[in-house]
């Protein structure tokens, strides 16, 4: 006998606990909106999985402003400046006097650390371990979300909307009909090799390094783990390389000018794909995408946290008004509005990809002309400058000055950690 659907209605279901769908939940509870997070993961398993730590100067403000940051302002670091290591020289880029704003190191599960549990203490609506989500009647005034739940009891959830949080590997996307959709996609010839390491920080600021033999990161987790990476082939085989070629490869992408890089015992390992994806139009009907769910970046510059957070507030927003006025206006508007930031996004986590990493046909005309690219972009005010502003990050739309993010941002504007 199949089991009675449970039913249950919300205002808005969404669909994955990430960063998208965590922060949207969070900013429509402060809105005194409903909300229902469906997640297919296990908590421990969302709150473990290590992934990379840059927040924008306006992630860090959206956090702080809405009661989320005390974490981050505690145990996260202000980063002012990164160093550009080329033809074996160091170059330090000030990101605080070259754009007025910084970054702050604090790892991604972290985030999703705070999000989970402020949600929690407000009774959020969080549904863990569950599965068979599917979406029904997007182009509808009432969708509804098709689940299994944690006791494997299947259950519908009805909402005004449907926000699709399910990350890169989710299949929100694919509610928006072939007919209506377009993928823009592009695959790079290489991946990271990224290792977590117990040793002394190398830097107080992280290591974008290009050399002859390829791109390297020298990041850091806490003071005594640190997080490295170096491009690679797609299809490496981590597990296939002893700890001291991992080492000498390092070595040899940072060698020269600068501060040297300290060893220790690597203790995760693991090769990232590197590709850009934009789903156009990230909405359809009553259902709007946000993050991964939507886009994708290659991981330099660290853009995929800090677009999930800003679509989510461009998407509150919209919500707000909706549900506070009736006017559908921002919500028809909302992927034109996100877009605009994503595709700056995508250009400069293309840009510096491009700028830093050598590809199977980057010949010797195209390792001069980078090594100009980055001289000319360390050398120069205006290049700095640009680097800069794409790297702290590109203002969010405040498409809502009456939505309780915008006002939050007010009351805290000149606060800034
Ligand atoms: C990290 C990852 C990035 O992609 C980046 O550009 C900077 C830092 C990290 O994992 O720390």
């Amino acid at each position: 006998m199949t089991a009675q659907r449970t039913h249950a209605r919300t205002q808005v279901g969404i669909v994955g606990a990430g960063p998208a769908g965590l922060m949207l939940s969070h900013l429509l509870s402060l809105a005194g909106i409903e909300s229902v997070v469906i997640e297919t993961r296990t908590r421990e398993d969302i709150e473990a999985t290590i992934r990379a730590g840059i927040l924008e100067q306006g992630t860090v403000d959206v956090m702080v402003s809405t009661g989320v940051g005390n974490r981050l302002l505690d145990t996260g670091s202000r980063h002012d400046g990164i160093e550009i290591r080329f033809g074996g020289e160091s170059h330090r880029v000030d990101l605080a006097s070259s754009a007025g704003r910084s970054v702050h190191l604090y790892p991604q599960h972290e985030v999703l650390r705070d999000l989970i549990a402020a949600r929690l203490a407000a009774d959020g609506d969080i549904r863990f371990s569950t599965s068979e989500v599917s979406l029904h009647g997007v182009t509808g005034t009432e969708p509804v979300i098709h689940f299994t739940d944690a006791d494997g009891r299947p259950a519908e959830l009805h909402c005004d909307l449907i926000a699709g949080c399910d990350g890169a590997q989710g299949t929100a996307k694919w509610s928006i009909p072939d007919s209506r959709r377009t993928d823009h996609f592009r695959a790079y010839p290489h991946g990271w090799f990224g290792i977590l390491a117990e040793a002394p920080p190398s830097s107080k600021e992280l290591i974008y390094a290009h050399s002859a033999r390829g791109f390297a990161l020298i990041s850091s987790r806490t003071p005594a783990v640190q997080r490295m990476y170096f491009q690679c082939d797609p299809t490496e085989d981590a597990d296939s390389w002893s700890d001291n070629q991992i080492w000498d490869e390092l070595q040899s992408r940072v060698a020269g000018s600068g501060s040297p890089l300290n060893e220790g015992t690597i203790f995760q390992r693991g090769v990232i794909p590197m590709r850009s994806y934009v789903c156009d139009p990230m909405q359809h009907g009553r259902l709007f995408l946000a993050g991964d769910a939507a886009h994708t970046v290659p991981p330099t510059g660290a853009k995929g946290l800090n677009l999930a957070i800003s679509d989510a507030v461009v998407l509150a927003q919209a919500l707000e008004r909706f549900f506070g006025t009736g006017h559908a206006d921002l919500l028809e508007g909302y992927g034109r509005t996100a877009a605009q930031r994503v595709w700056r996004a995508q250009h400069f986590s293309w840009w510096m990809t491009s700028m830093l990493h050598l590809a199977p046909d980057t010949g010797d005309f195209d390792r001069h002309r980078q090594l100009a690219e980055l001289d000319q972009i360390t050398g120069s005010a205006a290049g700095r400058a640009l680097l800069a502003e794409g790297y702290t990050g590109h203002p969010i739309a405040h498409t809502n000055p009456r939505s309780v993010v915008s006002e939050a941002l007010r009351l805290t504007a000149g606060r800034r950690p």
